[in-house]
């Protein structure tokens, strides 16, 4: 019989802890909220060794559990909430500048894609973007992962695409590596050069820049883990996007596309023949995009508040995806343009009340379906026993509340890798 293993984080007094888990079947409805679905434990606590859940259940149980070390830390939840962190799997985060006036003019009327044909838009926050030094940028960006952590976000992809050169690229990229040492937020990197044809060139001589030159080079120096590119008519055609996507998967990265969002363009198709890991936007995708992209096991990345940051009301069609087995995941789009917030609980929020979904299954998709969006299902999104402990405890008594209280921060603790790295009040 092999001992206990030794716990070196208990979290006690939890009034409901959330694990979630990939043996957790699909919430279906028409079942309310009331059926308090995923599964809950009340009245539970948590033990953590190294980084790692080794144990969850209800309090009673916990002596006989596990071990405790001499110098483990000790936290009480004062009978809140405790749920994975946030996984947000979709973030433009490193930018300069900001586009505020651009959000109002949209609001009097003028649509997205004016603003960029008149120097606005994507091309507006890359010029900036050039002219912001990397210390800046950094800073800018830190800030904004603060923010993330203090909001309950414990892992963030993060996308370039604000360069549309080498050397800006590279800029984006190396400041999302440093990042990932100065705070404890978890980073993984996206190479999106295919964001915008940059000034001054064509569809095709960009295409090729990007798969002979810029592609090679940030594979060759580690800095991405995916490739992203924006599929959308008047931006990256379906097969200029299969080149570089291609291109892309010979050099090992995962792909994800930005597909359907303004139109459809057949971006899903393309993500579901590639096998992307992830489609991500879907606002248009019609209901053979979503067979596609169930049969290919594409994990579709839903993006609430663009639709409501640009204006559109156009959602995606969650009801449809439910049907079809798709596994959604959620995350904030944080950029200056079409989404400025680093806050995962208003996502939740969203979900809830624009795409129809219920507590739970938001509260899914924002961390497991967010860590298969990012390949990282096998330690990130639950808490399950082997799984990294990257936990919140909120302020209110049940999942519920977290939703219905909306816009303001619940937060009381965060925990990354086993480690206390936000503690308010
Ligand atoms: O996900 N659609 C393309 N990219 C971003 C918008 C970027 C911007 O407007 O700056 C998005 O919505
Ligand atoms: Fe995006």
């Amino acid at each position: 019989v092999s001992p206990p293993p030794v716990a070196d984080l208990l979290v006690r007094d939890i009034g409901e802890l959330v694990p979630l888990g990939a043996s957790v079947p699909a919430w279906e409805p028409p079942h309310g909220p009331e059926e308090r679905w995923p599964p809950r434990i009340r009245d539970a606590a948590l033990a953590s060794g190294g980084g790692h859940v080794l144990w969850c259940g209800p309090q009673a149980d916990l002596d006989n559990a596990v071990s405790i070390s001499a110098e483990a830390t000790h936290v009480s939840a004062q009978g809140g909430l405790i749920t994975p962190g946030f996984v947000d799997s979709h973030t433009h985060l490193i930018f300069g500048g900001d586009r505020a006036d651009e959000f109002f003019l949209r609001l009097r009327g003028v649509p997205y894609r004016e603003l960029a044909r008149s120097g606005g838009g994507i091309l507006r926050t890359v010029r900036e973007t050039r002219r912001t030094g990397a210390a800046e940028l950094l800073s800018l960006a830190r800030r904004r992962a603060e923010r993330m952590l203090e909001w309950g976000t414990t892992t963030a992809e993060i996308k370039s695409g604000y360069g549309l050169d080498l050397e800006t690229e590279l800029k984006i990229l190396e400041v999302a590596r440093r990042l990932k040492d100065e705070t404890p937020l978890q980073i993984v990197p996206t190479f999106l050069g295919a964001h915008e044809v940059p000034p001054g060139t064509d569809e095709s001589t960009y295409v090729e820049k990007l798969v002979q030159e810029m592609l090679p080079e940030v594979a060759r120096q580690g800095l991405a883990r995916f490739c992203d590119v924006f599929c959308e008519r008047g931006v990256f055609g379906v097969e200029a996007s299969r080149r570089v996507l291609q291109a892309a998967a010979s050099h090992g990265l995962g792909l994800k596309i930005h597909a359907e969002q303004l139109s459809r363009f057949g971006g899903a198709v393309l993500a579901a023949e590639l096998r992307a890991t992830s489609a991500d936007h879907l606002e248009y995708a019609a209901a053979a995009d979503l067979e596609a992209l169930a049969a290919a096991g594409v994990v579709a990345v839903l993006l609430p508040g663009a639709s409501l940051f640009l204006g559109t009301e156009r959602y995606a069609p969650m009801a449809e995806m439910r049907a079809s087995g798709i596994e959604p995941a959620l995350a904030t789009d944080c950029n200056p343009g079409t989404c400025m917030t680093e806050s995962m609980a208003s996502i939740l929020f969203l979900a809830v009340v624009k795409l129809k979904m219920s507590p739970g299954e938001a509260l899914r998709a924002a961390c497991l379906g967010s860590a298969r969006a990012l390949g990282l299902a096998d330690r990130l999104g639950s808490l399950e026993p082997g799984m990294q402990t990257d936990l919140v405890i909120f302020d209110v008594p049940d999942l519920e509340h977290l939703v219905y209280h909306f816009g303001v921060n619940h937060v009381r603790q965060v925990v990354k890798r086993g480690h206390l790295v936000v503690s308010r009040r």
